[in-house]
């Protein structure tokens, strides 16, 4: 059987579309239909080797004709396909225009049913309309400038979608901000608690203790940093840095979390105040808040270890030494359930969180991930499914001149 002879015809309206059609089919032509300029380069390329002419319409949506036939010339393999523009004269010029734009031919709308099918057959047989060459340079200037001013509106419109685009991100990172700050909030909440727990009891023995208040007066000032960080985020970070007494900073923080550990019935290990310890360069509050995490992540680890078996010990050892490189290396070590191998590349991703829904946000090594981060150090993971899990941290020391400088 032979094959069909095709033409295609680039129509935005299908009523004009179904009577050329029907014209055609007559001649034995199947009649490809494309409804806008894109979709017409794309079937062409499509049909290239089957395609014996191109009807064009010139006022499509979106790339308009005379562009899809600068198109399609340019495109190896359609060059040699006929087009013939198909469109209704509206402004003076239209057919040089649309010969200068890369059309063979245009056929002027309405169309004159009886002539049609055979001025089609002549485009197919070779008919080339001509455009005289003073015209064809008029015509090319008006059709570049005309795509040069495609170009820069598209441009706009890339510029202002990415302008979009990026304030959808900024209200992104506030939302993961807010959440991490709310996060935050919890860890000396739930110490004010404690403490005010525990004053209730005192009073009630009458016992006269101060450690307990200046527990909540600490973690009270901790939430008044945490609301001045959330005013500042809008501004370039300046996160004050210091020199910070590591030892100190650890005492505090088992001091915090030490009510979960006696709960869980967990033993801390961790030596109070090392006065050899050279200070780190950071923020007390934040470095403080990392220790924190990490401390209830492996009182959380050693419970999930307890669950699957009762008899497992339960421990946590808390260290801090000076190491090479001028740094400090603090290191809390449990012997929790581990962390799955597939699991250790995502825990540093904010809302990764292996807990139940409403237990865990999956923030906090995010959280401290950024605090290390912000003041050049290091955290190494080193974890076994069943034994138990290490994080190490890596601070920099405290230069001498750089204590001077705050
Ligand atoms: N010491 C650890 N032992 C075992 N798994 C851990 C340990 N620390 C963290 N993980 C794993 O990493 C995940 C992420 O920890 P992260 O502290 O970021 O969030 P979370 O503890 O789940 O929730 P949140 O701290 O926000 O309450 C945890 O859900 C847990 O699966
Ligand atoms: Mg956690």
């Amino acid at each position: 059987m032979e094959a069909p002879r095709r033409i295609l015809y680039v129509e935005d309206n299908p009523t004009n579309f179904r009577l050329v059609e029907r014209l055609l089919r007559d001649d034995g032509y199947e009649v490809i239909h494309a409804k806008d300029g894109f979709e017409g380069v794309r079937k062409a390329v499509e049909e290239r080797s089957c395609l014996e002419l191109i009807l064009l319409d010139i006022n499509l949506p979106g790339m308009d004709g005379y562009e899809a036939a600068t198109k399609l010339k340019a495109l190896p393999g359609l060059d040699q396909i006929p087009i013939v523009a198909v469109t209704v004269n509206t402004l003076k010029g239209d057919r040089k225009r649309s010969l200068a734009a890369g059309c063979d031919g245009y056929i002027p709308k309405p169309i004159d049913v009886h002539t049609f099918p055979r001025r089609v057959e002549e485009y197919i047989q070779g008919r080339r309309d001509q455009i005289h060459a003073s015209d064809e340079r008029y015509y090319l200037r008006e059709h570049a400038r005309r795509l040069v001013d495609r170009l820069e509106s598209s441009r706009d419109q890339l510029r202002l979608t990415h302008e979009q685009i990026q304030h959808k991100d900024k209200l992104a990172s506030l939302g993961e901000m807010a959440a991490g700050i709310a996060h935050e909030l919890r860890n000396p909440l739930s110490s004010i608690s404690f403490a005010i727990e525990m004053l209730l009891r005192r009073e009630a023995d009458q016992v006269g203790d101060t450690k307990h208040l200046d527990l909540i007066h600490r973690n009270v000032e901790r939430i008044q940093r945490l609301a001045d960080g959330l005013t500042s985020f809008a501004r370039p970070s300046d996160a004050c840095l210091s020199a910070v007494d590591v030892a100190k900073a650890l005492d505090d923080s088992v001091l915090v979390t030490q009510h979960e550990f006696r709960q869980r019935n967990i033993r801390l290990h961790h030596q109070q105040g090392r006065p050899h310890l050279p200070p780190v360069w950071a923020n007390e509050g934040l470095l403080q808040h990392a220790f924190v995490n990490l401390l209830r992540n492996a009182a959380q680890a050693v419970s999930a270890r307890r669950e699957q078996n009762p008899d497992a010990t339960g421990e946590v050892h808390v260290a801090a030494e000076a190491a090479t490189g001028d740094h400090v290396a603090v290191t809390i070590r449990d012997s929790g359930i581990g962390i799955r191998p597939d699991y250790q590349d995502r825990l540093f991703t904010p809302f990764f969180t292996t807990k139940p829904r409403g237990e865990g946000t999956g923030l906090g090594l995010y959280i401290v991930k950024q605090v290390i981060d912000e003041i050049g150090g290091q955290i190494d993971v080193h974890s076994r499914m069943g034994r138990g899990t290490t994080f190490r941290l890596l601070l920099p020391r405290a230069a001498a001149e750089r204590s001077a400088v705050r």
